[in-house]
């Protein structure tokens, strides 16, 4: 698969659908911006929830910045938030660059199952909110104006490093 470059590449699954690991075997570290990366940076950790609001004010920071200078970004985030994500595709419009919307199409049952083999799993009932917020989310990406582009489990190579976040 092909995608533009430079781009706008928002990515969009659960927990555990592979959007890190698809990132990272495509994509140069400084192109990610991840929101756990950046809860690791200003907090305890990757899943340090408390520094979510900082993480992510320093997200919307380093997308800016990038996109305003034309770099492909990649937000490795669950890519759920509606508000979030149509400031992100204006800020990619402003700079000329193609926004495309990466869904990662993984079963719910392989999104369980990868996330109970991890040492930290998000809770069942937050997966479950995770895959119904993802679904909403694909029902309203190219009324928005996103070029979708939906990943099946069998495009990431399971031997493909996964990237921190
Ligand atoms: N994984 C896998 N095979 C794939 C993709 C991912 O076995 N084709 C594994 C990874 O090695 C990792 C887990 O599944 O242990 C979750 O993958 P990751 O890319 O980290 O998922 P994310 O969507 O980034 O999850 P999160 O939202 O929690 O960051
Ligand atoms: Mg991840």
């Amino acid at each position: 698969m092909r995608l533009p470059d430079p781009a706008l590449v928002v990515l969009v699954g659960a927990s555990g659908s592979g959007k890190s690991t698809w990132a990272g075997s495509r994509y140069r570290s400084a192109e990610i911006v991840s929101s756990d990366a950046l809860r690791e940076v200003v907090g305890s950790g990757e899943h340090d929830l408390d520094a979510s609001t900082d993480a992510f004010a320093l997200l919307e920071q380093v997308v800016a910045a990038r996109l305003g200078r034309g770099l492909t970004t990649v937000v490795d985030t669950l890519g759920t938030d509606v508000s979030r994500r149509r400031g992100w595709l204006a800020a990619a419009r402003a700079a000329g660059l193609p926004a495309v919307a990466v869904v990662l199409d993984t079963p719910a049952g392989v999104c369980r199952s990868r996330n109970s083999a991890r040492d930290r799993p998000v809770p069942a009932r937050v997966l479950t909110s995770q895959l119904a917020a993802v679904a909403s989310a694909v029902d309203l990406l190219e009324g928005e104006g996103w070029h979708v582009v939906r990943v099946a489990p069998d495009d990431v190579p399971d031997d493909a490093p996964a990237a921190a976040g």
